[in-house]
């Protein structure tokens, strides 16, 4: 049979609107994780609600790959700019997807102060050893949004017309950043267009089973150019991912 797709959203009002979406559902729970197993074109489908936070969607992404052996996996959700040219409503495809929390800081002795602008990212990823002191673990990990869901995402970009769809660069951590001069930091060092909390998680354990993956993310709030938080964005965003995966459907 058909390798299922899975759908992951953080929150209920990043899942439950796609789950509603599909035919013939089943509820299924692990933990605090709900999967609404169903259908869509007659092609097995599962929205799973992961909770918020790069923990749960952990947890969440090894749970459901076990289980159901997917094909792919699209994180989508909610996220805050730090690209000041996006507007909420804006949507960015993970081209690429980085974890803003791995961080290093360089050596300084007692009193000598804290200096966030001078830590160095940090790749847990660049071997099995002492990431401390692996100087090839200085840099950041980013993790490939897959070819075939970047061209079913292109494919129907016109379809989604609350706003534009770009490419770009996803961070994640278990932080909101609100200070508009760390957020540019992140702009300029990591090269990041939106902020959320789940996109690198996923697409760490995606890549930890070789199962393609992309992140999906609607501006829900811009600090950078005044961007109002509006929640509503999440609905929006989960209407242009069906129509991204019916495409993606119909290219297998
Ligand atoms: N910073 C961090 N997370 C954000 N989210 C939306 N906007 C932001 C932001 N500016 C998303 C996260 C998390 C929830 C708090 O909303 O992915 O799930």
């Amino acid at each position: 049979s058909k390798k299922p797709i899975i759908i992951q959203g953080p929150m209920p009002i990043e899942a439950e609107n796609f789950a509603k979406r599909l035919k013939n559902v089943k509820e299924e729970k692990s933990g605090n994780f709900v999967f609404y197993k169903g259908t869509l074109d007659n092609y097995p489908v599962i929205v799973a609600k992961t909770g918020k936070g790069m923990e749960n969607t952990a947890a969440a992404t090894a749970i459901a790959i076990e289980r159901y052996k997917p094909v792919a996996i699209i994180n989508q959700g909610t996220s805050g700019g730090h690209d000041p040219s996006l507007n909420v409503f804006d949507i960015v495809l993970g081209k690429r997807t980085v974890n803003l929390g791995s961080l290093k800081t360089p050596h300084k002795e007692s009193n000598e102060g804290i200096h966030p602008t001078s830590w160095i990212p940090m790749d847990l990823m660049a071997s099995e050893g002492s990431a401390g002191e692996d100087p090839n673990a200085e840099k950041a990990r980013y993790f490939e949004g897959d070819e075939e869901l970047l061209a079913a995402a292109h494919a129907v970009k016109d379809k989604y017309t609350k706003g534009k769809v770009v490419e770009g660069t996803i961070g994640s951590a278990d932080v909101w950043n609100n200070e508009v001069d760390r957020i540019k930091w992140f702009h300029e060092n990591f090269g990041t267009s939106v902020e959320e909390m789940e996109g690198a998680s996923a697409a760490q354990i995606s890549k930890a089973y070789d199962v393609a993956f992309l992140g999906i993310r609607v501006l829900s709030n811009n600090k950078t150019n005044g961007g109002k938080y509006d929640p509503t964005t999440a609905a929006a965003n989960q209407d242009y991912v069906y129509e991204v995966v019916k495409q993606y459907i119909s290219m297998k």
